[in-house]
């Protein structure tokens, strides 16, 4: 009987093993041909002969393989982490397999700010520039531990200590341009679980709450990318990455079954970290990702990642968080202290052409202010697609000067200038009355006339010069009724 119940143990017990199995090989699988399903290699050639490098975490798994490769190219590398020993053996093995001297070590631990401040001090005294920045270090599967700044220690090793780091350095990323910010993150950004207000703090108990904090300190870094990417200067790019399944010390925190079996499963069809470091590499120096901002790569190519970071708002809110937690919030930073980078990207991250081929032949239109500036080049283009323009406007000299340009680059002739003073109302009476009599359609009115920042003054009607000159002029032209197929145009600015 007793015999019986423990052969009935044993069987059950290797039953469940073998599902156990099953369900880990048919996840790596799924992982597999999902994520990874061929090894693709950064193919650049790009020489870094005078560039300076700084990878954390240099000096051992991705973070040495990425190093390695940029000391071959010839740049100046700087591996900075915790373990010294570790990365002297690095720098030897370095400079035997590449014959690059220049590598070197800086002591960093980037859970701890005035580690991250005391570096950021040392570097900015010792180098003028800095070419590639790859925030590379990285830990997960930790027992929940508050470092000696109150933050959970994942969240500030993977991010605010990355955080802080980058925003003290990039004085020297930004004079040095074309220059390169690199985000090591990963792939379980995608079961992230962000909540602003807690994003210092644990993200939960257990196995669970680990994999969550790990999580969360991957999509911070994604999120960050994005909101770097909004605020910094052309020529520097930043983006993220996941370097795939790597067999490194990362799984050094995990109980020693599931580590061998990670290890196993990487031989067996996941990365050494060579192969892990490609993506790195390839946003580092290929020239195909030049000027590409913001994204995601994994494969060396733009993947998919958590819609959260498409939320805007988050994005910011989690830069905000991130400004204060570190302590940079009161500080002199050139991203956040530069609205022209933030204006820039927000309203005109590229410079829109009007591509239409409509011709205006036989049209009428009117543009206020069409003597100068942004109405000048509005009054040129509809004269080069054949409209009859009309300049109204105050300074008649300049509108001269203008009908001339337009006649001499468009071969239009049919421009002809129309005094108009939007801040008297007589004036546009005296217009439209003027216009009215003379012509029997307006196919474009163009209402570009303005201007601001001056001192108040009342005008002879009494109201504010620069509230009257807005778009006195569309209210006393009696609407035209389109022909068929015809649209009427108004355009106020
Ligand atoms: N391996 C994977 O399967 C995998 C998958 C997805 C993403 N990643 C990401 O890839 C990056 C590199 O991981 P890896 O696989 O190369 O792991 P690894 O071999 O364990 O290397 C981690 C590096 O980070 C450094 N580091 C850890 N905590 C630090 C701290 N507080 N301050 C400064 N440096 C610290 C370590 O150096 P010291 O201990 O000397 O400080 C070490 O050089 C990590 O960001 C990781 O999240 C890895």
């Amino acid at each position: 009987m007793i015999l019986a119940f423990g052969y009935y143990l044993v069987i059950t017990a290797l039953i469940l093993l073998f599902t156990i199995f099953l369900l880990i090989l048919t996840i790596s699988l799924y992982v597999k041909i999902k994520l990874e399903p061929v090894k693709v290699v950064c193919t650049s050639n790009v020489r870094l002969d005078g560039k300076i490098a700084l990878v954390t975490g240099g000096n051992q798994g991705i973070g040495l393989e990425t190093a390695r490769d940029l000391a071959a190219r010839g740049a100046r590398v700087l591996i900075a982490c915790r373990d010294a020993k570790k990365a002297a053996e690095a720098i030897a093995d370095i400079a035997a397999t590449t014959g690059n001297n220049l590598v070197e070590y800086r002591p960093l631990d980037l859970a701890r700010f005035s580690s991250v401040r005391q570096f950021a001090e040392d570097f900015n005294s010792s180098y003028d520039r800095l070419d590639i920045l790859v925030n590379n270090a990285g830990c997960g599967g930790r027992k929940p531990k508050l470092t000696e700044d109150g933050i959970d220690e994942v969240m500030q090793a993977n991010y605010f200590g990355a955080f802080l780091l980058t925003n003290l350095l990039l004085d020297k990323v930004i004079a040095s341009k074309p220059s390169r910010i690199v985000m090591v993150s990963s792939w379980v950004h995608l079961f992230a679980r962000l909540r602003v207000e807690n994003l210092h703090k644990f993200g939960g108990i257990g196995y669970l709450g680990q994999f969550f904090t790990y999580s969360n300190s991957k999509l911070c870094q994604v999120l960050w990318t994005k909101a770097l990417a909004k605020r910094l200067p052309e020529g520097v790019t930043v983006n993220s990455l996941h370097p795939g399944v790597v067999k490194s010390n990362f799984y050094q925190s995990i109980p020693v079954i599931g580590r061998k079996l990670v290890h196993f499963l990487c031989e067996l069809m996941y990365k050494m970290p060579k192969e892990g470091a490609q993506t790195t590499i390839h946003l580092c120096v290929s020239e195909e990702v030049e000027g590409v901002r913001g994204k995601y790569f994994m494969e060396c190519k733009e993947a998919e990642y958590n819609t959260q970071a498409d939320d805007d708002e988050l994005v910011e809110q989690v830069w905000y968080k991130s400004l204060k937690v570190t302590g940079l919030a009161e500080e002199k930073l050139s991203v956040h202290l530069s609205p022209a980078f933030y204006v820039k990207q927000k309203f005109e991250p590229v410079k829109g052409v009007c591509t239409s081929k409509v011709r205006l032949d036989g049209k009428i239109a009117l543009v206020t202010g069409g003597n100068q500036g942004i109405g000048l080049e509005t009054a040129r283009d509809l004269a080069a697609r054949g409209a009859r323009v009309l300049i109204a406007c105050r300074d008649a000299k300049k509108a001269a000067e203008a009908i001339a340009d337009i006649a001499a680059t468009t071969g239009n002739n049919l421009v002809e200038y129309r005094p108009l003073d939007l801040a008297r109302f007589s004036s546009v009476r005296q217009f439209a009355e003027d216009f009215n009599s003379s012509y029997d359609r307006l196919d474009i009115l163009v209402n570009n006339a303005g201007y601001g920042g001056r001192k108040p003054k009342l005008t002879e009607d009494g109201i504010d010069e620069v509230m009257q000159l807005a778009s006195q002029l569309l209210r006393s032209l009696p609407a035209h009724e389109p022909a068929a197929g015809q649209s009427d145009r108004l355009q106020t600015q």
